[in-house]
C-alpha cells in the first residue's frame, strides 16, 4: 500500500509511526513532513500549501496512492478530501461539508440540537454587534464565561475565564477580525477527549485521553493547542466509553446521514464528564493533537489497514481494535514564549535516541532547531500510570532547547486518584 499522508505536526509523525509499522505498507508519503516523519516517510517539502487541493490531487497523483490520509483539519475545512475522492483516491478524512462538525461551532451545536445530544446552552454574537448587545448577551451567561472564536484558532480562540472584562475583550478581538464569537455557559467535569472512526452510522471507538490545554501546571496560564495527554483514563466509570458512543457520536453520526453529509473519518468528541454523564464540549473532523501520540502509543492492529478499512467504507467489516494493556503518556516540549509569541530557530540537543515525536522542528543545516511553539512531543509506556510518567519525564530529562518549557504535571492527578466524578 503507497500512502501519502498529509500535515506536519506531532500528530502527523505519530500516524507515520504507526503506518510505518504496517506491513502492508510499501511506500509512505508526507507533505510537508517534518524532520522526524523523514525517517519514515519520503517527505515532500515542495508540493504547496497542505489546502490547495489541486496540489494535493497532484502529489496524490506523483506517487500513485493507494491511501490519502489527511491529519489536520485546516485542508479537511477546505475541501481537499472531495477533491481527492473526486480524483479517484481512497481518503481518509471527511468531506468540506462534513468537517463543518468543526470549522463552525454553530453547525455543530445545530447537529447535536438535532440529535439530542447533551451540550452547553450557547448563543450567536455576529460580527457588528454592538457594545449594548455584547452586555444583554453576557448578562446571560457567566461567570465562568467561556467565549469561543467560531472558526478555525487551533484550539487557541478559546477563553475560559471568571473575569467579565477579559471575557468581553476575547470576543471584541474575535468579531473585530470578522468572525462570529459563541458563548457558552461552562460545562463542569474533568475533561475527556474521545476519538472515534466512522463511516455512515458505523462508530468505532478508540481508547479515551485526556489534554492538558492550558501552558502551565496546575491549569494555570492562557490555553494552548495542548501541552500533553494520557490515555487511557483510570477513574473513568467502566461504561463510559459505550455510552459515548450511544449518546454522542452515533446520534450525530447517523445526523449526518440524514443530512446527506455522511461522516467518514476520525470525529473527536471532546467531553465534560459531570454528573449526569457526557456532555460535549466541541467536536474536532480530525485525530486531536496531542492526545494522539499517546492513545497510537498503544494500539497493536497495524494502523495503516484500520485507516484505510475507514477510507473504502469498510469500517463494519473491520476486526476489533487490539490494544497494549497499561497505559501511555506524551508531554510537550514548548519554545520560549509559547503560545503568545514563540521564538523560533533554538537548537535542541538530546533527542537522539529518545521516544520522541516531531512537532515544530526543521533542520538548520545539519542542526535541528525549534520551527513553532510547540517542538518536540515525549512518549512514555507503561504498565501503570506511574511508569508511563516516569518514563516519559525521563526521556524530556537531557533535550535541550534553551528557554523551553513543559508542563510536569502531566496525568499527575490521575496517577494519584485525585480526579472524582
Ligand atoms: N487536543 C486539542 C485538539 O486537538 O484540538
Amino acid at each position: 500500500m503507497r500512502i501519502l499522508l498529509i500535515g506536519s505536526g506531532a500528530r502527523e509523525h505519530a500516524l507515520a509511526l504507526g503506518m510505518s509499522k504496517d506491513p502492508q505498507v510499501t511506500e509512505l508519503h508526507a507533505a510537508p513532513g517534518n524532520p522526524g516523519i523523514a525517517q519514515l516517510a519520503t517527505c515532500h517539502v515542495d508540493a504547496g500549501p497542505v489546502d490547495d487541493a489541486e496540489a494535493m490531487v497532484a502529489l496524490a497523483k506523483k506517487v500513485d496512492a493507494d491511501l490519502v490520509v489527511i491529519g489536520p483539519e485546516i485542508p479537511l475545512v477546505a475541501g481537499v478530501s472531495d477533491a481527492l475522492r473526486d480524483a479517484g483516491f481512497a481518503v481518509f478524512g471527511p468531506s468540506k461539508a462534513a468537517a463543518q462538525i468543526e470549522g463552525s461551532k454553530a453547525f455543530a451545536k445545530d447537529v447535536m440540537a438535532a440529535a439530542g445530544v447533551r451540550t452547553a446552552h450557547a448563543e450567536s454574537i455576529q460580527p457588528g454587534a454592538d457594545e449594548a448587545s455584547l452586555d444583554e448577551a453576557f448578562g446571560r451567561f457567566g461567570p465562568n464565561y467561556v467565549v469561543k472564536d467560531d472558526g478555525l484558532a487551533g484550539g487557541k480562540g478559546v477563553v475560559v475565564t471568571r473575569d467579565l472584562e477579559q471575557a468581553k475583550d476575547h470576543a471584541r478581538a474575535v468579531l473585530a477580525a470578522g468572525n462570529p464569537v459563541l458563548l457558552e455557559s461552562f460545562l463542569d467535569g474533568p475533561e475527556v477527549s474521545l476519538f472515534c472512526l466512522v463511516h455512515d452510522s458505523t462508530v468505532v471507538p478508540l481508547l479515551p485521553a485526556q489534554d492538558y490545554k492550558r501552558a502551565f501546571d496546575q491549569d494555570e496560564g492562557p490555553n494552548t493547542g495542548g501541552m500533553g495527554a494520557y490515555a487511557p483514563l483510570p477513574w473513568l466509570p467502566e461504561d463510559a466509553t459505550q455510552r459515548i458512543v450511544d449518546e454522542v457520536c452515533v446520534p450525530v453520526a447517523k445526523e449526518m446521514v440524514r443530512r446527506g453529509t455522511p461522516y467518514s473519518g476520525l470525529l473527536y468528541a471532546g467531553l465534560a464528564w459531570g454528573e449526569d454523564g457526557p456532555a460535549v464540549v466541541e467536536f474536532n473532523c480530525r485525530f486531536g493533537d496531542p492526545e494522539t501520540q499517546a492513545v497510537l502509543a498503544l494500539l497493536n492492529t497495524p494502523l495503516a489497514g484500520v485507516l484505510s478499512a475507514v477510507a473504502q467504507g469498510q469500517l463494519a467489516a473491520l476486526p476489533p481494535l487490539d490494544w497494549q494493556p497499561g497505559y501511555a503518556l506524551t508531554v510537550v516540549l514548548a519554545a520560549e514564549g509559547y503560545p503568545e509569541s514563540p521564538r523560533t530557530g533554538g537548537v535542541i540537543h538530546g533527542v537522539e535516541g529518545k521516544p520522541v515525536l516531531h512537532a515544530g522542528t526543521a533542520f538548520d543545516g545539519q542542526k535541528l532547531v525549534s520551527a513553532g511553539g510547540r517542538v518536540l512531543n515525549v512518549i512514555g509506556v507503561g504498565e501503570d500510570l506511574a511508569t508511563a510518567r516516569a518514563r516519559a519525564y525521563e526521556a524530556l530529562d537531557g533535550i535541550a532547547l534553551e528557554g523551553s518549557h513543559f508542563r510536569s504535571d502531566i496525568a499527575l492527578k490521575a496517577e494519584r486518584g485525585e480526579i472524582g466524578i
